[in-house]
């Protein structure tokens, strides 16, 4: 093996996604405690951004050492060098969180047992369903009375649009929770609760019907488990790794992680199946991370909130090759070099400078201006990554300069902001002056206005549009495309590359247009391309 192919096969890049309040924090830090990344718990926690105010926000953001540090996490676990991305989800969810899945290779969906599948794990999973991204799914709370276990996985298929393939399987619940069955090893983890797990609190199994699983968890569980597996291995296939790197299915574990139970056989099992570095699509090619040329791509800007700093950090997921500082890349876009002096790798909770990095790798780039989300670096070749494109916001308004006197800052300072990614910004079609603002978390407004009045020493008024689902359009044949737009213009707008997109005000209207418009196609992302089945 080369150094290269050495590297890729020890990494893991995968983020969490989950409904606020699952369990992401707790998970996380139990795996940066098995990493060795922290020593104490409540480490994480300090740098959560759960049920901010805007303020809070903006207080965060200038306090670049917490949200940086905590966007990426990077621990070793068994000789692997595990990259975990942080996917807001709070009241700062925004498109930043749909594009850090982007720069996966696989993720960990943590449900609620008491709640089940809500929004935003709906609005996750879609994102990774649209990219074929393997899933693994963690049922929390198992120390609470929740739902009925197959009523879970019930929820997951109908809800998700993913089947499930159960690894473990709990052994009663809340307080009668007694531990989890492992399936493929035929082995009982027993549940302590409050108490770290010890490897005697294992047992192995000869078969359901060995009488110590009578002694262990008492005869009325142990039958309940009997049937139960009964049914669900009547029910549920085995669990086939193709079908999981094509995203179609998902292992699922049960346990609890406040408890700090089931967490280590998660990450285990993730080590063992999830996917290396995965190739990359280009608008040339695919891109295999063991290709010795480096290329990377830009998902992520994260802004110094400070004025009299407009300096930003560039989060860069590399796909291919080494990445050496101070080397000379090709900033495709610009076809200008770019050379990082002090590029920055995210271990721990701290970040250090890097000589090299390697594909999986997610590094920090100091930057001045030079990038936009989306942006692509190689060694010479002229190539762009697909799969960072703009998500079809959710709310909509419009939005007006408020200070006469600053027009100009106005502008530029939204145009920035846009290139950054804190919004979109779309035009009427007939009306170009009439700027739309697109976002998909309520907070950005707000984040918006705050940075145009700090940053630009402009400001900015909203009003309330009728629009609350838009769509990028095309069609094959360009004509049906134009009359579509001529009938609907009122309903057209254009991003800032210039392409269509149909709004409207209901999923219901939006049904009905699309019924009535077979020959147009309607996207959800601004890439407008189907789902790919990855290999
Ligand atoms: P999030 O990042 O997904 O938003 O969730 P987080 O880990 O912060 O967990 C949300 C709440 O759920 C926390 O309680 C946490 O302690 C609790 N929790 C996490 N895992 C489990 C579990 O396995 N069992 C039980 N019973 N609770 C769990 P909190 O009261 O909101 O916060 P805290 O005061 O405990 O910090």
């Amino acid at each position: 093996m080369t150094e290269l192919s050495t590297e890729i096969h020890k990494r893991l890049t995968f983020a969490i996604v989950s409904h606020p309040d699952a369990g992401k924090t707790t998970i996380t830090e139990k795996l940066l405690l098995f990493g060795g990344a922290i020593h104490i718990a409540g480490a994480v926690k300090s740098g959560k951004t759960g049920r901010t105010t805007v303020s809070d926000f903006m207080k965060m953001e200038q306090d670049r050492g917490i949200s940086i540090s905590t966007s990426v996490m990077g621990f070793e676990y068994k000789n692997r060098k595990i990259n975990l991305l942080d996917t807001p989800g709070h009241a700062d969810f925004s498109e930043d969180t749909y594009r850090g899945l982007s720069a996966v290779d696989s993720a960990l969906m943590v449900i609620d047992s008491v709640k089940g599948v809500e929004e935003r794990t709906r609005q996750l999973c879609a994102v990774c369903r649209m990219r074929n991204t393997p899933i693994t799914t963690f049922i929390n709370k198992l120390d609470r009375e929740g739902k009925d276990p197959i009523e879970l996985l019930d929820e997951v298929e109908k809800e998700l649009g993913v089947r499930v393939c159960p690894v473990s399987w709990p052994i009663g619940q809340g307080r009668a929770f007694k531990g989890v069955l492992n399936i493929p090893e035929n082995r009982i983890y027993l549940f302590r609760p409050g108490q770290e797990q010890l490897p005697s609190d294992t047992i192995s199994i000869n078969g359901l019907s060995d009488p110590v699983l009578d002694q262990s968890v008492g005869t009325s569980l142990a039958n309940r488990l009997r049937e139960d597996v009964e049914i669900i291995s009547g029910v549920y296939p085995p669990f086939d790794r193709e079908e999981y790197m094509h995203g179609t299915v998902t292992p699922v574990f049960f346990g609890s992680a406040l408890n700090n139970f089931g967490v280590r056989e998660l990450l285990d099992n993730l080590i063992s199946i999830a996917p290396y570095p995965t190739p990359k699509e280009s608008d040339e090619r695919e891109i295999i991370p063991e290709e010795p040329k480096f290329t990377g791509f830009v998902f992520k800007i994260h802004a110094n909130m400070n004025p009299r700093h407009r300096d930003r950090i560039a989060f860069l997921r590399i796909v291919s090759g080494t990445f050496e500082r101070n080397k000379m890349y090709y900033h495709v876009r610009s076809g200008k070099s770019f050379r990082a002096a002090n590029p920055t790798a995210f271990m721990s909770q701290d970040r250090e400078i890097i000589d090299e990095a390697w594909p999986g790798d997610i590094i920090g780039l100091h930057d001045t201006g030079t990038f936009k989300i989306g942006d692509t670096l190689t060694e010479g070749e002229g190539i762009n990554f697909k799969g960072i494109p703009s998500f079809a916001p959710q709310i909509f308004r419009s939005i007006m300069n408020a200070d006469p006197l600053k027009e100009k800052q106005f502008h530029k300072g939204l145009n920035q902001l846009a290139e950054e990614g804190v919004v979109q910004i779309f035009s009427k079609l007939h009306q170009p002056n009439v700027r739309i603002l697109g976002v998909v978390g309520q907070l950005q407004l707000e984040v918006l206005q705050s940075r145009l009045q700090n940053e630009y020493a402009a400001d900015c008024k909203y009003e309330p549009v009728d629009v609350t689902i838009a769509r990028w359009i095309t069609a094959a044949d360009k004509h049906i495309l134009q009359n579509f737009i001529d009938a609907n213009s009122r309903r057209i707008l254009t991003d800032i590359r210039g392409t269509h997109i149909y709004v409207t005000d209901s999923e219901w209207s939006l049904n009905r247009v699309q019924e009535k418009n077979p020959g147009i196609q309607f996207f959800v992302t601004s890439e407008m391309t189907e789902p790919r089945r990855q290999n």
